[in-house]
């Protein structure tokens, strides 16, 4: 969603506001905007639009100045218009706002500045708010402002009276800054400023930042001065662009083998699960009588694979939520229940809200993020981090593989600490889970029998995915990814309930995708295909090569492993059918239509 980004320094500010709003266009957007101080006329010089950045660029090429701000906006407020980009002045305040404010037409109201405003967004009216609080002191006005909004903000201020100078504040929506010889960078994710320095640190909330050439002020809201803890980058930003791939999903799908290596052999310890680096005690899994897994989207479906798994190995139950109506479902937490909060960007609201929740009312908390320094992460009592690196594409794939790569170290760190596997059933499980990179590479290595397959799909307008056991969850994920980048209605259903209705819609043509990869329920999924094949479905089938049969057209096989494995090398194979279709279709994969990468609003 939307993006923030902006620089004060030595160079001239345009180049690195327009890179870094480049950078943010993963999260998804409709408009961009820059605002750039410009020495002579002194006052914030703005140049929006709707569209690309590549549009905002061409209209700004005449922009000097070394101090700026900049914004992608994802509607909310308002339509998609040149009126509604941000950045949004009013008087001597300029401002970029991520975030949504909920007493907006109170304060329009009560500021009455309803026919002095230019767009119908609730953030121009924080602009005009803290201009009508300015008396001199911008650190004060922009306190008094914000103790005066409900909701949630980021927000970067530029005051046409103070040159060179730009002001940060936040409300659950993340600010990261960072520093260089060259000058200072704020921006709304690290991925924007991670070229810069690989030290950076998080702006606490209900803080300001005063950001100039030569560093950061930062003070809390009584104007004491406050220290921040800095952090490391850790990720390889060099090797953040597409590296020769055509879409950054590809590149991702195959980076999976080396990021899940990655993630699983730093903690494992004399073949044992450990969490050390992360200082996860195991104290929380030792006592938890009950795990609720609550997540959004593909983060969710990582948490159904850890429900079979957990529930399966060591017979703790376990519930997952949909973060969004968690709270609103009288969900049963106690001060037994480990809460497992799941998340790639570590930012997603619901998922944030959730946890904020569970905390309240007493649980343990443990999450799952990727993103290092993130507002889950912050707010959690106990974080475990993928290493996927940064993930750009919207449609989520090495985050996934990873967040379920933490799922089988969970599960095999509670089952020993609970008695139900001993030593030798632990490190049975833990190496073969260090066989999956082996496994995933084996599917990459074959993708072009899967391109080929992927060629059925192209006209299709609805596709059905079976499976039974485990490859039920893993097909609502498969599913998910062929509907948000191929625009294919696609529905994943247990191959047992087909004939409970869903089997009415099966016609002559109508794509079937089977997976077949769990043997102790290969004869009920087999007749369950046969089921749909009668009724002239077509179908394809991703088949474990044991289970392969001469009755089986249209098959990829997917490599050997337990029963509890296959999931991510069938999971892997699905995620590049989807690719492939949405390629092939030219449709622009890392950008589908409607979607944000990073979801902060509710
Ligand atoms: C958005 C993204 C999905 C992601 C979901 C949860 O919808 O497009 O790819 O799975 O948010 O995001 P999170 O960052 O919390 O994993």
């Amino acid at each position: 969603m939307c993006g923030i980004i902006g620089y004060t320094g030595y160079s001239e500010a345009r180049g690195i506001l327009l890179k870094g709003l480049k950078t943010l266009e993963y999260r998804g957007y409709d408009s961009a905007g820059i605002s750039v101080y410009h020495p002579d006329f002194r006052e914030c010089l703005t140049t929006k639009c709707k569209g690309r950045v590549e549009d905002l660029e061409r209209k700004t090429s005449d922009i000097k100045g070394n101090t700026g701000i900049g914004h992608t906006r994802w509607a909310t407020h308002g339509e998609v218009s040149d009126a509604n980009s941000h950045p949004h002045k009013f008087g001597n305040v300029t401002v970029v706002h991520n975030g949504i404010i909920e007493n907006y037409e109170t304060i329009k109201n009560t500021l009455d500045v309803a026919d002095k405003l230019k767009s119908e967004t609730d953030s121009e009216v924080v602009a005009a708010l803290i201009d009508r609080c300015f008396t001199g002191d911008p650190q004060q006005a922009i306190v008094d402002a914000v103790k005066k909004l409900s909701g949630t903000y980021a927000l970067a201020v530029m005051f046409d009276s103070i040159a060179d100078t730009i002001f940060a504040v936040r409300n659950v929506s993340p600010i990261v800054c960072c520093k260089n010889d060259d000058g200072a960078y704020l921006a709304s994710d690290v991925v924007a400023i991670g070229g810069y320095s690989e030290d950076y640190f998080v702006l606490p909330e209900f803080s300001v930042a005063k950001i100039t050439k030569d560093g950061f002020e930062i003070s809390n809201f009584k104007g004491e001065p406050i220290e921040v803890e800095m952090l490391k980058l850790d990720w390889d930003i060099s090797n953040s662009g597409k590296c020769g791939y055509p879409f950054y999903m590809e590149k991702e799908i195959m980076e999976q083998p080396r990021v899940i290596e990655k993630t699983v052999m730093s903690r494992i310890k004399s073949g044992l699960p450990d969490f050390s680096c992360d200082k996860v005690d195991d104290e929380i899994f030792k006592k938890c009588s009950a795990i609720s897994v609550v997540a959004c989207g593909t983060a969710m479906h990582a948490g159904l694979i850890g429900k079979h798994l957990i529930e399966s190995v060591c017979s703790v139950p376990v519930s997952v939520h949909m973060a969004s109506e968690f709270m609103y479902s009288n969900p049963i937490v106690t001060d037994d229940t480990l809460v497992i909060c799941v998340s790639q960007s570590g930012e997603t609201i619901d998922t944030l809200e959730a946890l904020k929740y569970a905390k309240r009312h007493g649980a343990d908390t443990l999450s799952i993020v990727n993103v290092r320094g993130s507002s889950i992460a912050r707010e959690s009592d106990n974080v475990i981090y993928t290493d996927a690196g940064p993930e750009i594409a919207v449609a989520s794939t090495k985050a996934y593989t990873t967040q379920v790569a933490v799922f089988y170290l969970i599960t095999a760190k509670i089952a020993y600490l609970k008695g139900k596997l001993n030593y030798e059933g632990v490190t049975r499980f833990i190496s073969e889970l260090q066989r999956i990179p082996e496994a995933v590479q084996s599917v990459l290595d074959r993708r072009s029998d899967i391109h080929h397959l992927s060629n059925s799909l192209l006209t299709a307008e609805h596709a059905f995915m079976i499976g039974r056991g485990l490859d039920y969850p893993a097909l609502m994920e498969a599913s998910l990814k062929l509907k948000e980048i191929s625009y294919i209605h696609s529905e994943a259903f247990a191959s047992g309930e087909l004939k409970h209705g869903t089997i009415a819609l099966i016609t002559s043509g109508t794509p079937v995708i089977a997976l077949v990869t769990q043997q102790y329920l290969f004869s009920k999924q087999m007749s369950n295909v046969r089921e749909v094949q009668s009724r002239g479905a077509q179908v394809i089938t991703f088949v474990r090569r044991s289970l392969k049969s001469d009755e089986l057209k249209n098959c990829f096989e997917l490599p050997e492993m337990e029963d509890e494995f296959m999931l991510i090398p069938a999971v892997v194979s699905l995620q590049l059918l989807a690719y492939y279709v949405a390629s092939d279709k030219g449709l622009d994969v890392d950008k589908p239509r409607n979607l944000a990468k990073v979801v902060t609003v509710e």
